[in-house]
């Protein structure tokens, strides 16, 4: 039995003296424990003893992904849906051996993510099995550890059951895992909740909660001691309470802390302060715990839709799955870093995390960078969406990963709400509610229904009672923030909406239902949870522009195009979607519309709609997957950031004497005006209803331009010219130093030139790249959704002009060159420091 005493004490500092937030050797240690695992690929029961031989098996470091080094292929289960890449069953294993000095210290594993229905073995002790294949879980190895000797762990990961997913999932130990270290008194994991209930200008209380364990036999007196630090380290505010925590027990305190005028966490400016949680006994420290905390506020509201810090702002969002290109699923904070770059650069400023949690890392770096995080939980509840998926878990793990999900990442202040689901099949209105066995409904609602209860017209069905325990469960953890959920059906008979459980009402597409939201849901806060679903292929275009696509033609017939490729005019969506254009439109118009989160922000493995086979990854991107923006992308630059942008497009290479539509995104200036070889083609202005511009030229070789001017002045000048034969190759890096981590990466640019400089933008040379020094190619990708090319190789093919290789560093310090060549073209190289 675990026995709770909560104790309250406002923040006033400690009668005698403690370094607080200074002491240095503390038992806590959070150590990564990435590095010399073996794998092998196929189910090998025997792995879980502590006495197997693996010494022929792979050396590798995680976080790893194995599907991401296989082939593509038809008839991998995964389907074109999930990537067309390989599942099945790997093993990972890995030796250490803890030091008898740390005898009388807690250890325990937490695995940031292994994809999918893990085993965990401790010198062949099953610590246990977790079917969710995004959830961060741990368990204590102290039971089972051998001191100073040889310990064992092995891991089990089946992702063989495949469709489970309706995109990439990748397989592995695909997220970081960690070592922690701890005395047997400590703050428990995810052991503080940070809140601030009042925020003004002057002051701020910050509301600290601290569970303290205490895993020996007999009682003990420990000093809470939460010091919140800003920015420059300095300490503003701190706190001391003395509870007594029974042996084998925890106990929660709570503590305000004061902060006199506080700076606010922002978009532009995301301030973080520090809340350092350290535990005395005595004057000895036992455990220093930090927390990251930002402080805001902010509303959601039915007429007025979003405020921060007070200041009503559109939420300028984008879905994005977690896959991180030809890197797969394998985490990378650089690469997570570098999409969140490209991403903010085009103004954006809100990520869905969809449909499932993602890495811890992606919500630090959104912390650090100022981004309106939707921290979403499923995608699926009891229904399936995919023969094997989650929905097999659902009844018996969906308290306990929802608990674990909502706990893991409630001290972020960059999540602004959570959601419940995306587009969970209970919702429809027409979906039964007796489907469900009366067992069945009391098992997953842990309430004692009749079974006339819920069948009674009018009554709450199942599945909105659903709706309900799974927000009550999310607002028991964290009632600071709202809780949605992207649903379909966009009326009140919607039985999630029905269960008025939700905060916010959030939808995925219907552009043309959302007028009606004020009138259908009366005092409810709105925002498109996901939008436009628009497609397009970087560097392709389908003419005329001016007529839309709307790709696949049924949803019950195969569509097929020869070309496998999406106009990048912004002229092609799904049926159920929009053009770009359409819905910032509507979003603008409409103040009670919060914001939206578009689909995608980048492209991503699998779920190549409107296409089959050999189509096997997205096209929704307005960035593709190896991080090359397409034009849409400077649409949302010209509406959403203050960025100066003059968007020419496309190229200047066509057939002569054809026409040519050349569309131009601008802003910053009142009129733009294009010349073909220096003659004018007239003169456009973008209008509240068309927010680019177009001429129909007629092509001839040479150069196309556009100057942009504001109140008769020129502003900006924009040229595209006609590029020859493939002369050359271009690298640019985008970092060329990197740190000697053995994680940081480059990733480079490769563009075909003419002789002249110009890129040339229907090349696709084979490009060879070779590495030396103390780095690896991790990588390579050129954006096209139907290559099947591998993304593990040395060499690449380039597409519509250019395609991409990432450099990683092996942790030594020096200098790395790499070299590309293809035939018939002059090589390129390039140099990088790391440092
Ligand atoms: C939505 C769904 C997304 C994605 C998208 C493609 O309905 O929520 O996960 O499938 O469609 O258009």
């Amino acid at each position: 039995m675990v026995n709770r005493l909560v104790l309250f004490v406002s923040g006033i500092c400690c009668m005698f003296f403690m370094a607080c937030g200074t002491s240095p050797d503390v038992p806590r240690e959070r150590i990564d424990f990435t590095e010399g695992w073996r794998f092998r690929l196929g189910d090998t029961p025997e792995a879980a003893d502590a006495d197997f031989v693996d010494e022929e098996w792979r050396m590798l470091n995680l976080p790893h992904d194995w599907a991401i080094e296989g082939d593509f292929s038809k008839d991998n289960p995964s389907g074109t849906g999930g990537g067309a890449l390989p599942g099945g069953v790997g093993w990972y294993r890995k030796t250490f051996v803890p030091e008898k000095s740390d005898v009388d210290k807690k250890i325990r594993i937490v695995f940031d993510g292994v994809y999918m229905n893990s085993d965990v073995y401790l010198n062949g002790v099953l610590l246990g099995h977790r079917p969710y294949g995004y959830i961060t879980f741990g368990y204590d190895l102290t039971p089972h550890l051998k001191w100073g000797e040889k310990n064992v762990l092995a891991v089990r990961v089946d992702n063989s059951e495949q469709p489970n997913s309706r995109w990439y999932s990748g397989c592995g130990i695909y997220r970081n895992v960690w070592l922690v270290k701890t005395a047997s008194v400590h703050v428990g994991e995810w052991g503080t909740y940070v809140t601030t209930p009042v925020v003004n200008e002057s002051e701020a209380v910050v509301n600290v909660q601290t569970i303290v364990f205490n895993e020996t036999d007999a009682s003990t007196q420990i000093t809470v001691c939460s010091s919140l630090f800003d920015a420059e380290n300095k300490c503003v505010a701190k706190a001391d309470t003395l509870c007594t925590v029974g042996g084998g027990t925890d106990t929660i305190t709570v503590q305000q802390l004061k902060v006199a005028s506080p700076q606010l966490w922002g978009i532009e400016e995301p301030y973080l302060y520090t809340l350092v949680t350290e535990l005395f006994d005595g004057d000895r420290c036992v455990d220093r715990y930090e927390t990251p905390v930002g402080i805001r506020t902010f509303s959601f509201d039915a007429e007025k839709g979003f405020s921060l810090n007070g200041k009503p702002m559109k939420i300028n969002g984008v879905c994005m799955h977690h896959d991180l290109g030809c890197l797969g699923a394998a985490v990378n904070i650089r690469a997570i870093e570098r999409q969140l770059e490209i991403l903010k650069e085009m103004g954006c400023n809100g990520i869905r995390c969809s449909h499932n949690p993602p890495a811890p890392e992606l919500l630090d770096l959104c912390d650090r960078m100022g981004f309106i995080v939707m921290d979403e939980a499923f995608d699926m509840w009891r229904k399936k969406k995919t023969t094997h998926d989650y929905s097999r878990y659902f009844n018996e793990w969906h308290e306990r990963d929802l608990r674990d999900f909502i706990l893991r990442d409630r001290n972020h202040p960059s999540i602004f709400m959570w959601s419940i689901g995306n587009e969970v099949l209970e919702q429809w209105s027409h979906a039964d509610a007796d489907t469900l066995s009366l067992e069945e409904a009391n098992l997953i609602l842990n309430f004692g229904h009749s079974k006339d209860m819920l069948a009674k017209d009018g009554e709450m069905s199942v599945n909105s009672l659903l709706t309900k325990k799974l927000a009550d469960i999310v607002k028991q953890l964290d009632p600071t923030r709202p809780v949605t959920a992207g649903c379909n059906e966009p009326n009140p008979f919607n039985h999630l909406f029905r269960s008025e459980a939700l905060d916010i009402i959030g939808y995925n597409y219907h552009n043309v239902n959302v007028p009606d939201v004020p009138a259908n849901f009366p005092g409810k806060p709105f925002i498109i949870t996901e939008s436009n679903s628009a497609l397009a292929t970087r560097g392709y275009y389908r003419m005329p522009s001016d007529k839309v696509y709307i790709w696949p033609e049924r949803w019950d017939k195969p569509f097929t195009d020869s070309s496998y490729s999406c106009s990048s005019y912004d002229n092609c969506h799904v049926p159920w979607g929009n053009t770009h254009e359409e819905t910032i439109k509507l979003i603008r118009d409409n103040d009670f519309i919060s914001g939206q989160y578009l689909w995608t922000g980048f492209d991503y493995i699998g779920e190549p709609t409107p296409f089959g086979w050999p189509a096997r990854s997205s096209y929704f991107g307005v960035v593709d997957l190896a991080g090359f923006p397409k034009d849409a992308y400077y649409l949302y630059q010209s509406e959403w950031s203050d960025k100066q942008v003059l968007h020419l497009f496309p190229h200047w290479n066509w057939k002569e004497g054809q026409d040519v539509d050349m569309w131009c995104y601008y802003n910053n200036a009142d009129e733009v005006e294009l010349f073909v070889n220096g003659k004018s083609q007239g003169v456009r202005s973008k209008t509240p209803d068309c927010l680019h511009t177009v001429w129909r030229v007629r092509f001839e070789p040479g150069s196309v331009k556009v100057v942009a001017r504001k109140a008769g002045k020129i502003v900006g000048e924009k040229e595209l010219r006609t590029a020859g034969e493939p002369a050359r190759i271009r690298l640019t890096p985008d970092r060329s130093q990197l740190a000697a981590d053995g994680k940081d990466l480059s990733f480079i640019t490769v563009e075909i030139l003419d002789k002249d400089g110009n890129l040339c933008p229907n090349a696709d040379n084979l490009v060879n790249f070779n590495v030396k020094g103390d780095a690896f190619i991790a990588g390579v990708d050129n954006g096209n959704p139907i290559s099947m090319e591998r993304f593990k190789d040395t060499k690449r093919r380039a597409f519509y002009g250019k395609c991409l290789v990432v450099v990683q560093n092996k942790g030594k310090k020096g200098m790395v060159h790499l070299m590309a060549m293809s035939d018939g073209l002059q090589p390129a190289d390039v140099e990088i420091v790391i440092d």
